[in-house]
This record gives structure tokens, C-alpha cells and sequence, in this order.
């Protein structure tokens, strides 16, 4: 029965890239409906963790499981297939392109109809674009966006492309969302009101697993943290526990001094 409860199952997953492990032998599990958040000081391997869950990146060894099925050496086009949606640390929107031809582009990921034929609005894929359309529309609303819709993507404030760049993973309709540092580059204010947007797409049954450096984000989203140095897990819990725990606060004092 627990088993059925893991949408993520991580095991021993270890990459080299020569002579440096930039991940060794981490494992942890992110239960369905979860927010996990992944932190550690930079060069961690965070974005290397989850570029091998997109299956961007190929791991030296170890197993990805996916809703039980095992995931770990299918491409990353069969990875999205499957439900996995994620953003990247640099935005990488479409910039000539409006938001909204940015959030339909997504959201094909998972459409029948290619993305060509999705933009020559062929007949018999009207309908299906209309109701796309109306998904894009429901999302930007509900990330207070929807005055953006026919902005170019490249001329809107850092903040927002961050924002959109959520909006078009979802667009996917993922199962489960990866975030790489999504409130980088916002305000306080900006930052709370992702905060509340993360907690309203988990309500809405989406797993999300949160890279983030912005401790208020993670603990006003986070159930479970797990904290990454050097490649290895030094600690799992709640954000309070490893806020806590000497070993994560040696790890990020300990990078400072060698800055
Ligand atoms: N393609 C690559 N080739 C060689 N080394 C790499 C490559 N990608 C990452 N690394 C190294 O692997 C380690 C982990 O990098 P990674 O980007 O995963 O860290 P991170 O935790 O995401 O850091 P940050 O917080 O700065 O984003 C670093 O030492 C990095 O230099
Ligand atoms: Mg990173």
C-alpha cells in the first residue's frame, strides 16, 4: 500500500562527470501530492539531480522510478510524455513569441497534434486549439497573468517570465512539476505570491519537486526537504528540522568560507 503512495522513486543515483561525483549514491522518494524542496549551497548537484529525472542528463548509474514504471534511461520528449513537467534555472521562454503562443507550445507536449500542424490551425484541430486556448487562459487567470497573454514573452520583467515559464510546464498537465529556482530574480512580494500559486497547483494534485535557494519559499511550500553537498543527501526532514541540523548549517557556512 505505501508504495502506491511514491509518484518518485530515486536509487543510488550517481553521475561523474570525470573525476568529479557531482552526485553520489542519492536516493529519496517524493510521495504523490507532495511538495519536496531540494536545497544545498551552490554546485550541490540540484540541477544535475533533476536533469537526470528529465532525462536531459544520463546518470552514471542508479534507478528512476515513475509512478512505479522505471524511467531512468528513456529520453527526455518520453519523460514529458509520461507527466514529468519542469522549468530551468535560465528562462528559456520563446522571447519573439506572445505568452500565450508560449503556453500552447507547452502544452502540445501532450496533445495529439503536432505543434506544426497546431500552428497552421488545420480544421479539424480548431476545436482542439479553442480549447486550448481556454486552458491557457484558466492558467495565466489563475497565476493573476491573464493581462499578459499577448505580451512578447522577451519584453516582460524578469519576475514575470520566471512566472510564465510555470505557467507553460503546467500547460503540460504534468503529474509531476519540477522547479529549478523559480523565484530567482523576484521580489519579496513576487516570491510570496509564487509561494501561494506552488501550494494552489498542489491542491490542484500536482507533485512538485522545488529546487530553491529562498528558505521563506521553502518553508511556507515544502513538506519534506532534503538537503544535497557535495554531491551526497546530509539531510532530510521537515524545512524547520534541517534548518536545524549542524550538518546543513556546516555545509553552507563551510562554502561561504571558501568563496
Ligand atoms: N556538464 C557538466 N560537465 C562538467 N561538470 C558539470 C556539468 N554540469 C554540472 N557540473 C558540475 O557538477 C557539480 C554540480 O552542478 P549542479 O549544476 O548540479 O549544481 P547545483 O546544485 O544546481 O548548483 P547551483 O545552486 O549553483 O545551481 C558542479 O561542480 C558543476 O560544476
Ligand atoms: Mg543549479
Amino acid at each position: 500500500m505505501i508504495e502506491e503512495q511514491l509518484l518518485l522513486e530515486l536509487t543510488n543515483i550517481t553521475k561523474h562527470y570525470g573525476g568529479l561525483a557531482a552526485l553520489s549514491n542519492v536516493s529519496f522518494n517524493v510521495a504523490r501530492g507532495e511538495v519536496k524542496g531540494l536545497i544545498g549551497p551552490n554546485g550541490a548537484g540540484k540541477t544535475t539531480l533533476l536533469n537526470i529525472i528529465s532525462g536531459l542528463t544520463e546518470e552514471t548509474s542508479g534507478t528512476v522510478l515513475f509512478d512505479g514504471a522505471d524511467i531512468t534511461s528513456l529520453p527526455a520528449h518520453r519523460v514529458a510524455g509520461l507527466g514529468i513537467a519542469r522549468t530551468y534555472q535560465n528562462i528559456r521562454l520563446f522571447e519573439e513569441m506572445t505568452v500565450e503562443q508560449n503556453l500552447l507550445l507547452g502544452r502540445h507536449t501532450r496533445t495529439r497534434s503536432g505543434m506544426v500542424s497546431s500552428l497552421l490551425l488545420l480544421p479539424r484541430q480548431r476545436r482542439e486549439e479553442r480549447a486550448l486556448r481556454g486552458d491557457a487562459d484558466a492558467l495565466l487567470q489563475r497565476m493573476d497573468m491573464l493581462d499578459r497573454r499577448d505580451a512578447v514573452a522577451g519584453e516582460l520583467a524578469y519576475g514575470d517570465q520566471r512566472r510564465i515559464e510555470i505557467v507553460r510546464a503546467l500547460a503540460a498537465d504534468p503529474a509531476l512539476l519540477l522547479l529549478d529556482e523559480p523565484s530567482a530574480g523576484m521580489n519579496e512580494s513576487e516570491t510570496e505570491q509564487l509561494g501561494r500559486f506552488i501550494l494552489g497547483v498542489r491542491d490542484q494534485g500536482v507533485t512538485i519537486l522545488i529546487i530553491e535557494h529562498d528558505m521563506n519559499l521553502i518553508s511556507q511550500v515544502c513538506d519534506q526537504v532534503v538537503v544535497l553537498n557535495f554531491g551526497e543527501v546530509i539531510s532530510q526532514g521537515t524545512p524547520q528540522q534541517v534548518q536545524g541540523d549542524p550538518l546543513v548549517i556546516e555545509a553552507y557556512l563551510g562554502r561561504e568560507e571558501d568563496r
